[in-house]
């Protein structure tokens, strides 16, 4: 491929992620609980975590994708599609249960995408030792959030807690596999900046 057609596989992949609906071939985990009955109120905060966590999973496909670019390592880049693959299957169950929950996905998801893409691309000139160590950071960072979201959900929403619990799994096994392959751990201003970007995004994507 030359590089114009690898710009346009690129491009498309990035506007699949922001406006084509995502697919899992895995079931949807906690799809066979039953609707939980919650109040407005509660409904409206389930809604806003799972697009938290939608964000969350934007930000994942943009990352990844900026990795696998600029990383020039055939190994490293099959893992990091493999990986992306599942991020795909979290970005379609989350979706689906804004969805359900009468939520809407965030606003600034092109600009959330943007800004991931970037410090993907940075990531993976950077070297597989950061490239992977700047992955197994993040991963690790997103299973404090999906923890801390089981925590907030209301108890009784078991259909979004079986995806949290799920993506949980998912998400310390693509931090183990990135350590595996040769992640380096990063320095604590690193990731006490990562902490902070997360926290704005966080708080903004929990309204809109
Ligand atoms: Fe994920
Ligand atoms: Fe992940």
């Amino acid at each position: 491929m030359n590089w114009q057609d690898k710009l346009i596989v690129e491009v498309d992949k990035g506007l699949r992620t922001l406006f084509a609906k995502a697919k899992s071939v895995r079931p949807v985990p906690g799809a066979d609980q039953p609707e939980a009955d919650l109040s407005p109120a509660e409904r409206q905060h389930a809604a806003a975590l799972m697009r938290i966590n939608h964000v969350g999973e934007i930000c994942a496909q943009a990352l990844y994708q900026g990795q696998a670019i600029t990383s020039h390592n055939p190994t490293l880049r099959a893992a990091l599609e493999q990986a992306a693959h599942e991020e795909t299957e979290h970005l379609a169950w989350t979706e689906q249960r804004i969805e359900e929950l009468d939520g809407r996905k965030s606003l600034f998801n092109p600009l959330w995408y943007a800004g991931a893409l970037g410090l993907g691309l940075i990531a993976g000139k950077c070297g597989d030792k950061w490239n992977l160590g700047f992955l197994a950071e993040t991963e690790r960072q997103v299973e404090g959030h999906l923890n801390r979201h089981l925590e907030q959900l209301p108890a009784t929403d078991l259909r979004s807690q079986g995806i949290v619990e799920q993506m949980k799994t998912d998400e310390i096994r693509h931090a183990q596999t990135a350590t595996n392959l040769g992640g380096a751990p990063l320095p604590t201003p690193v990731k006490r900046l990562m902490q902070g970007a997360a926290k704005v995004m966080t708080k903004t994507a929990y309204y809109v």
